[in-house]
């Protein structure tokens, strides 16, 4: 019999919301009446993720590849010893996150500092501690380089290059390698970054390799084909002796609408949410022209993390509004802000069965004060849902935790998960309205 992980319903249950073993309903009854909203973590499934992105890898054999967490999707430190002894790397993109992944024991050569507009301190550190830097423009360039003489030491980096290329899927805010983007160097203008290393190289700078990130959220493999086409021709080792390193930036969708045949809400089924299978397939005969002393990085957060996390929340009422039935919970936008961002969509449902409940169609709205304050609209739930009721908010694991926010005074929330002894296991605290005063009194 295959174990189940993750978050899965177990039909015909009264309970059927199970994490790993354990149903939700028990779970929440052990921590014996908890403030919601609240973080649920399923190890079992991030571990899962990570070893299903190294599986799929070892098929691109001879080419040697690694995969690098995209440490911004989810920074909690607790994920970090499981990316650590499954030897994963990590992209960072400041110097909190830099500095996080040092002072948990990864290899300075296991770290990349992305960004395009670094402060002068990340730098310092980047270069000082010998991690990767990846080179966004020539004025950062011109920086890092100032900063490698003074620390008399040599800058290890890759070129962020825009290879104008766009999933048209994307959510606007979600593109980054479109010719406008402010992200990177476009490819057709990286003569003056060449120049600038060359005249430098092996005193101040090395240039390991080429980044380059075509968004978050792709659907689309076939532009992280035309993209690998593209990065491909830059590798003249002629020129730059040291170059090893392709770097793709992550961006790989998951099917959050997995779950929504459940409660009736529609599926779009127009846009085929490619597996991890299906992405390395994508690179794998572009990868065939690659020199053989070259290393694949793939670098993804979302489809990593965002599976592996729920939000349970307690409804506080209903109400309507004209024609609209209001389900008010007391989630909102401060801890899973991606609805009122990007209108994206997360999957809400029961955690217990009320299978045989009427189901009408909801705006699942949280209380902060803000219009754009909802967490799905026109949700099939139970019209029994009363005051106290919980629900759970799905694939809330990438991009809801490492953006939340406290607007309206809120604490962040506590993040639990169960250890491999089916043990409450508490991996952030829910902060307390003192915490969120206290950097206002300088003592
Ligand atoms: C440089 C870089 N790499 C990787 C990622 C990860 O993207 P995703 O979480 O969509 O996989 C990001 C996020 O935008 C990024 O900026």
């Amino acid at each position: 019999m295959t174990t189940k992980y993750g978050f899965y319903y177990k039909e015909g249950y009264d309970d059927p919301l199970c994490i790993d073993q354990t149903s939700v309903k028990q779970f929440i009854e052990r921590l014996s009446s908890p403030p919601t909203p609240f973080l649920l973590y399923s190890f079992e499934q991030f571990r899962h993720n990570i070893d299903t992105y190294q599986q799929e890898l070892k098929n691109l054999a001879p080419i040697r590849s690694r995969l690098s967490y995209s440490m911004k999707a989810n920074y909690n430190p607790h994920l970090l010893p499981i990316l650590k002894s499954a030897k994963v790397m990590l992209t960072t993109v400041s110097g909190g996150e830099m500095q996080l992944a040092l002072s948990n024991g990864f290899e300075p050569s296991s770290i990349i500092y992305n960004g395009n507009g670094k402060t002068d301190e990340s730098i310092e550190m980047a270069i000082d501690a010998g991690v990767l830097l990846n080179v966004d423009s020539l004025f950062d360039l011109e920086i890092i380089l100032e900063y490698a003489r003074q620390l008399n030491k040599i800058a290890n980096v890759l070129i962020r290059v825009n290879p104008n290329l766009s999933d048209t899927n994307v959510h606007a805010y979600n593109i980054t390698a479109s010719k406008t983007s402010k992200f990177g160097t476009n490819i057709d203008e990286l003569e003056p970054i060449y120049n600038l290393i060359e005249e430098n190289h092996d005193k101040w700078i090395r240039l390991y390799g080429f980044h380059c990130h075509l968004g978050s959220t792709i659907s689309n493999t076939q532009i992280i084909t035309e993209c690998v086409q593209k990065l491909i021709p830059l590798f003249d080792i002629k020129r730059f002796p040291h170059l090893r390193l392709l770097n793709i930036g992550g961006g790989l969708n998951i099917d959050y609408k997995r779950y929504a045949q459940r409660t009736k809400n529609d599926k779009n089924d127009d846009i085929k949410i490619p597996t991890i299978e299906d992405y390395i397939q994508s690179i794998k005969e572009p990868l065939q022209l690659l020199p053989n002393t070259i290393e694949l990085i793939v670098e993804p957060g979302r489809s990593l993390i965002a599976n592996s996390c729920i939000l349970i929340t307690r409804v506080l009422g209903q109400k309507s509004t004209g024609s609209i039935q209001q389900l008010v919970v007391d989630a909102s936008m401060t801890e899973c802000i991606r609805p009122a961002l990007y209108q994206a969509y997360h999957h809400i449902d029961t955690i217990n069965s009320l299978s045989t409940d009427e189901r009408i169609p909801f705006d699942v709205v949280g209380p902060v004060c803000e219009s754009g304050d909802f967490l799905g609209k026109q949700r099939c739930l139970p019209n029994t849902l009363k005051r106290g009721d919980f629900l759970a908010i799905f694939d809330v694991g990438a991009y809801c935790s490492s953006m939340s926010s406290n607007y309206n005074m809120r604490p962040r929330p506590a993040e639990y998960t169960l250890d491999e002894h089916e043990h409450i296991k508490v991996l952030k605290k829910r902060e307390t309205n003192e915490d969120l005063l206290r950097s206002f009194y300088v003592e």
